[in-house]
């Protein structure tokens, strides 16, 4: 094991982009909002909970990654989840984090827009104050549901927009590609909302041209099937376009077998701008230097390598040139040591 490179992955200056809050209950919190709610879960423990993360695919984990999130009611449960992450965040070197949250998990079920987007971004402008951790919130539309059920949403989300920086497309790839969203997409991308969507995780490359051309997001997330089609690899890193690349995540949902097989180092040195992240920490066994250390340890990952991946997280971020400039700067001097 290389214990140097992962000292250094962990206290390397870094950014996360492509983490679902939601994704972030720990299995203790779910039975403690319970308890708080006065909500009866399925699973008679903590352990028997934990025990039931064994997915097979990207399907079986969101069945019980959405019946996690029913235990979220109140604005204090949000801030309470979206705390605890930041705080985990911190203590691995995150100065910057974009967060994903689905709205509609929620506000079917009879939780108000406001308590969800407020709860969250309160934690947000607390980690900013107490840390100077920088940050943004990225509103999901899940593709399960229609264009229509999305456009609902975006007219519940315009009071809120100002503590929102971008719109994303998550939730069951399969069958339903980008092309579904291309019209509220473009309502999103005139209100001036970054762009980004989840494809070719478990879809086809297909999805990821798609979702270049019809949604024309500005990051994509996962990606990793584009090594399918080697001209689009070449378009992808033609275009410096960000793929957010989840590790873990990817071994727990059975995208590849084993980390040995992740094709993350090849893309990286095929020039694409990849990114480390944690996607759905508290399901897929870490946060963000756990995914750094899985890597170092499986992968023929070298020091100049843990440098790119740092530099892209701040280059893809949705940040103003001139603080990009400081943090990369910042990880500029981590590296000169
Ligand atoms: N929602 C939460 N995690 C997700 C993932 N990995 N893919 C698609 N939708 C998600
Ligand atoms: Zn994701």
């Amino acid at each position: 094991m290389n214990t140097a490179l992962i000292d250094t992955a962990r206290k390397m200056p870094k950014a996360e982009l492509h983490i679902h809050i939601e994704g972030s209950l720990e299995p203790e919190l779910i039975f403690a909002l319970a308890q708080r709610n006065a909500i009866v879960l399925d699973y008679p423990s903590i352990e028997a909970l934990r025990a039931a993360y064994a997915f097979t695919d990207l399907q079986s984990f969101l069945d019980i990654y959405y019946a996690g999130a029913s235990v979220l009611q109140t604005e204090q449960d949000f801030y309470d989840m979206t705390w605890a992450y930041l705080q985990r965040a911190h203590a691995d070197n995150v100065l910057h984090t974009e967060l994903f949250f689905d709205p509609q998990t929620h506000t079917a079920r009879g939780v108000a827009f406001g308590v969800v987007v407020n709860g969250i971004h309160r934690a947000l402008s607390d980690a900013h104050e107490k840390w100077d951790m920088s940050g943004g919130l990225i509103m999901c539309f899940l593709r399960h549901l229609s264009e229509e059920e999305a456009f609902v949403t975006l007219e519940q989300a315009l009071p809120y927009r100002d503590k929102m920086i971008g719109i994303g497309l998550d939730s069951s790839e399969r069958g339903h590609p980008p092309e579904k969203f291309a019209r509220v997409f473009a309502q999103c991308r005139e209100l001036g909302f970054h762009l980004v969507a989840h494809a070719g995780e478990e879809g086809p490359s297909a999805y990821i041209e798609t979702a270049l051309d019809l949604l024309q997001v500005e990051r994509i997330d996962h990606g990793v099937r584009c090594i399918d089609d080697p001209v689009l690899m070449q378009r992808l890193a033609r275009e410096k376009m960000p793929l957010t690349v989840c590790p873990l995540s990817n071994i727990k949902l059975c995208v590849f077998e084993k980390m040995l097989q992740h094709n993350l180092l090849t893309l990286l040195d095929a020039g694409l701008t990849i990114t480390i992240n944690s996607d759905d920490p508290a399901y897929f066994g870490g946060y963000m230097n756990d995914n750094f250390a899985a890597i170092v340890e499986a992968l023929p990952v070298q020091r100049h390598h843990l440098q790119q991946l740092a530099r892209n997280s701040f280059t893809a971020a949705f940040i103003a040139p001139d603080i990009k400039q400081k943090y990369l700067a910042q990880v500029d001097a981590f590296f000169a040591r």
